[in-house]
């Protein structure tokens, strides 16, 4: 079941119609392909298929006008959940979508009686960082090393209160 939102987005564009779902196995290939025009490091497609079939992972696609433009995959586990992945059709960002997209998340994390979302940024994606800290994100811990080109990680975790 899909939730049909109407929301006023900045001031100089027209009212549109954006909803939320759960990822399902066949956003892979759109996954990918909003993933790779974001990153010089995109998840290859069998972390997205494997993320988007485990029970244990919360998902939420973002669709606007029709057009899957957004999504966002957390791992729970009891009351914590790892924030594994979030991005936005470069089309649409700097445009309130990532934080629509993340509101919608933390109000289903809520649901889920999660109480702290955790998650690893590379150190150099300030933008990401800037997103994060807005969202009331606070950085906890440096994990160093931890990608794959040795980039450090930075640790940032938002309490979510009931
Ligand atoms: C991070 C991301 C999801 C933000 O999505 P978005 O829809 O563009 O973000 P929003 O328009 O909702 O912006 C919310 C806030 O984030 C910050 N932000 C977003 N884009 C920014 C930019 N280019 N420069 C600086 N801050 C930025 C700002 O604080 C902004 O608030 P403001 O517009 O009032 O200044 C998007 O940039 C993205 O998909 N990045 C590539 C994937 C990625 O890096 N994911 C994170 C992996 S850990």
């Amino acid at each position: 079941m899909s939730l049909v939102i109407f929301i006023i987005m900045k001031p100089t564009t027209r009212p549109i119609n954006i909803s939320f779902r759960k990822l399902l196995l066949n956003d892979v290939e759109s996954l990918v392909g909003i993933e790779r025009l974001n990153t010089e490091h995109p998840w290859p497609v069998s972390h997205f298929s494997s993320s988007v079939a485990n029970n244990n992972t919360l998902s939420c696609g973002l669709i606007v006008e029709q057009k899957l433009i957004g999504y966002a995959l957390t791992l729970v586990a009891l009351e914590s959940a790892d924030l594994l992945n979030i991005g936005i059709h470069p089309n649409y960002k700097r445009q309130g979508f990532g934080e629509s997209l993340l509101t919608h998340l933390l109000i289903q994390l809520k649901e889920a009686t999660v109480s702290s979302l955790i998650l690893e940024v590379r150190v150099e994606n300030h933008i990401a960082i800037n997103f994060y800290q807005k969202q009331g994100f606070e950085g906890v811990g440096i994990r160093e090393k931890y990608y794959s080109n040795q980039e450090d990680a930075k640790i940032m975790k938002l309490h979510i209160s009931h």
